[in-house]
């Protein structure tokens, strides 16, 4: 049995997969249905002291089963939503209410939502709070002396100096949730090139698989330079990508473009990967996957050649064929190298289906 149940800032959430802001809460009932599909926490859609109003069309789909979206913030005006708000803390897991974006509106909001809603926590988007990081200090000081609740902050994923913002922001906040979609970004279809967001330029903010290796290096980045917990967010849609966001620092993952696409059961079947890969791998409880990626596998001072264990060669050609500097070639039915050719780049054993290839270092 693995125990999926994870904890941040105290608060209990039943397993490690929670919705992220976006159009899937955008209402209590789908908030609600979040939870119904699986999802071991919700956060709602960010609210901000006047109501957006987004010209149409604001979500359409790109490549590689991702979205551009111009959406901003929720349309409902807040007097409105603290119902909704109301409505998905009944749904049975932790609330969580996102807000945005100058230190007066969060501070107003935060102070209404902690009285009219007590939820768990308050997540703050930085997405449209400044480029740098002392405007989004501000925010973030604005809304620690204005509520008792812990305050979550969301990284942008343009944010310049995410080092630096991530240890100035530790002090202040209590938890850090990365990444928000990347951006802006443009794309159309050569056959109709026109607009296919409500724009003025028709750009939008990327998110999906597209943002993954994005947000593992973020997650990775913020983890290792100060203590609090980071929720990690971008392209998770399967197990693995949860398991991976969290082995590169994350405490938990936030689902948005996934359940956007594949509908609000989508939390609950990534969480049962997620099970299903630690019960393969011998991993006990989700909390163990936090941080266990290893960085920095060479020596930057040693030089390296790339070698074959002739046991495991198949002699298949996969590797020959795919090296770009013609370094391999076959000797003896087994792939070899020719040493003065191999750049040690590693490409190949992307390519090798028995991982016979392995870098070694080289004796000067
Ligand atoms: C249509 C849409 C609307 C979004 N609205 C918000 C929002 O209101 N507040 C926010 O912090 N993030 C918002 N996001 C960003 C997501 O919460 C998430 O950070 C991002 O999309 C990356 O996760 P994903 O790849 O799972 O979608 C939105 C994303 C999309 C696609």
């Amino acid at each position: 049995m693995v125990d999926l149940s994870v904890r941040i800032n105290d608060i209990l959430f039943p397993n490690p997969v929670l919705t992220a802001a976006g159009p899937n809460v955008r209402t209590g009932r789908l908030m609600r249905l979040a939870a119904e599909g699986g999802a071991g926490g919700i956060v709602a859609k960010t609210v901000s002291r006047k109501a957006a109003a987004d010209a149409r069309p604001t979500i359409r789909g790109v490549a590689l089963r991702g979205l551009v979206n111009s959406e901003t913030w929720s349309e409902i005006p807040v007097e409105s939503f603290l119902a909704e708000l109301v409505e998905a803390k009944s749904a049975g897991v932790p609330l969580i209410a996102s807000v945005g974006y100058s230190p007066e509106d969060v501070a107003v909001l935060g102070r209404l939502i902690e009285r009219e809603v007590g939820p768990a926590a308050i997540e703050f988007s930085t997405h449209y709070s400044g480029n740098d990081i002392e405007p989004l200090l501000d925010v973030a000081r604005s809304l620690r002396e204005a509520v008792s609740l812990p305050i979550w902050m969301k990284v942008s994923p343009a944010t310049p100096r995410i080092e630096q913002l991530a240890i100035e922001a530790s002090k202040v906040v209590d938890a850090f949730v990365a990444i928000n979609s990347f951006g802006p970004v443009l794309d159309f279809d050569p056959a109709h090139p026109a607009a296919r967001l409500g724009t003025k330029d028709g750009s939008g903010w990327l998110s999906g698989p597209p943002i993954r290796t994005m947000a593992l290096q973020i997650v990775h980045t913020i983890s290792r330079v100060q203590t609090k917990p980071v929720i990690g967010v971008g392209g998770v849609e399967a197990g693995e990508d949860g398991v991976k966001l969290m082995m590169a620092g994350a405490s938990a993952v936030q689902v948005c473009t996934a359940a956007i696409r594949k509908g609000h059961a989508v939390y609950g079947r990534i969480a049962a990967e997620m099970e299903s890969w630690m019960e393969r791998y011998g991993y006990s409880a989700a909390r163990r996957l936090c941080g266990v990626y290893k960085p920095s596998a060479t020596d930057p001072a040693m030089s390296y050649i790339m070698t074959v264990d002739t046991r495991a060669c198949t002699g298949c050609r996969a590797c020959i064929s795919h090296c770009v500097q013609g370094a391999l070639e076959m000797r003896e039915e087994k792939a070899s190298v020719i040493p003065d050719r191999c750049i040690a780049c590693g490409y190949c054993q992307d390519w090798c289906p028995t991982e016979a290839l392995s870098l070694k270092e080289q004796k000067q």
